[in-house]
């Protein structure tokens, strides 16, 4: 099977290191296509992939086409490569905002997956979640998987709704646990702690807690009645973010991120 990335930029390189530890495939039948003459050469002296600089000599041969520009750079490579698609293969847009329909109308192709990935793909944690036009069939779709797989973890989802939510969620959710640490690392230095400690008690502290989470069967409201017993140190400070509710607002920004993703969808 070739497989063929376009865009060797932050998405586009991490699904194809991940995607050349593959069984499916192996390193050398990983192609990639960009425009950067930069990045061409430097990914040329650095030997892990085939890299192309026309999309002719690479596009007509692919079976399976990653295709991760910018969303604003989408029309113009659909103009590039309407010539060059055939029906039999299956393309995936890690676009953000771009749909089914839009690539449909500028590729007239019948097999699309868009899937909406995130950050910690890059340490092979990601997670990504996709759907697919009807015309995929249930072999190319476990192939396609596999592949979204070496990046981390994958959901499929029933319709689009589902990817511009869950852009709101994983896609746009690794900023808001950022947030998050960044403000008890701002809390840590205000305590007197240096910056070597406020990043170990913050690092810690969220992979201690993701792990013991991971490790059971319990909701993080349960582990949070576990640890804050009344009057105690834990229930203040929960105690305070119910009162300025935090719940309330993390969610708000979770939809603000879901319309967002529904708007940018629309005016393509
Ligand atoms: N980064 C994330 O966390 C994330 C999360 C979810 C979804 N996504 C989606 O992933 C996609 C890629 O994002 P990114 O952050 O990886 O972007 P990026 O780093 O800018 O990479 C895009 C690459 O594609 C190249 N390119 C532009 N036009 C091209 C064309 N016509 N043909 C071939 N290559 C072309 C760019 O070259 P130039 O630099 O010269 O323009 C760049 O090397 C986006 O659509 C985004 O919505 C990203």
């Amino acid at each position: 099977m070739k497989v063929l990335v376009i865009g060797a930029g932050n998405m586009g390189l991490t699904y194809a290191e991940g995607m050349s530890t593959s069984t499916l495939l192996s390193k050398h039948r990983l192609n990639i296509y960009d425009t950067d003459p930069k990045k061409i050469e430097s990914l040329r002296k650095e030997g892990n992939f085939n890299v192309y600089e026309s999309l002719e000599e690479c596009l007509p041969s692919s079976d399976i086409v990653f295709i991760a520009v910018k969303p604003y750079h989408c029309e113009s490579l659909f103009k590039d490569m309407k010539s060059l698609v055939n029906s039999q293969q299956i393309f995936v847009s890690l676009m953000a905002g771009v749909t089914l329909q839009t690539i449909q109308n500028h590729l007239n192709v019948p097999k699309i997956v868009r899937a909406m990935p995130n950050l910690p793909a890059k340490v092979g944690k990601g997670v990504t979640s996709y759907t697919e036009t009807e015309n995929v069939s249930k072999v190319e779709l476990i192939a396609v998987r596999n592949l979204l797989d070496t990046t981390g973890s994958s959901i499929h989802v029933d319709n689009e709704t589902f990817i511009d939510a869950s852009t709101g969620i994983s896609g746009s959710g690794p900023a808001y646990v950022f947030y998050f640490m960044q403000s008890m690392l701002e809390a840590a230095h205000k305590m007197g702690f240096s910056d070597y400690d406020s990043r170990v008690l913050v690092s810690n502290t969220f992979e201690g807690a993701i792990e013991l989470f991971n490790q059971s069967d319990i909701s993080p409201k349960s582990w949070i009645d576990k640890v804050a017993s009344k009057g105690g140190t834990t229930q203040a400070a929960i105690d305070s973010m119910e009162d300025n509710n935090v719940k309330e607002l993390i969610q708000e920004a979770a939809y603000a991120a879901f319309n967002r993703a529904t708007e940018l969808g629309k005016t393509k």
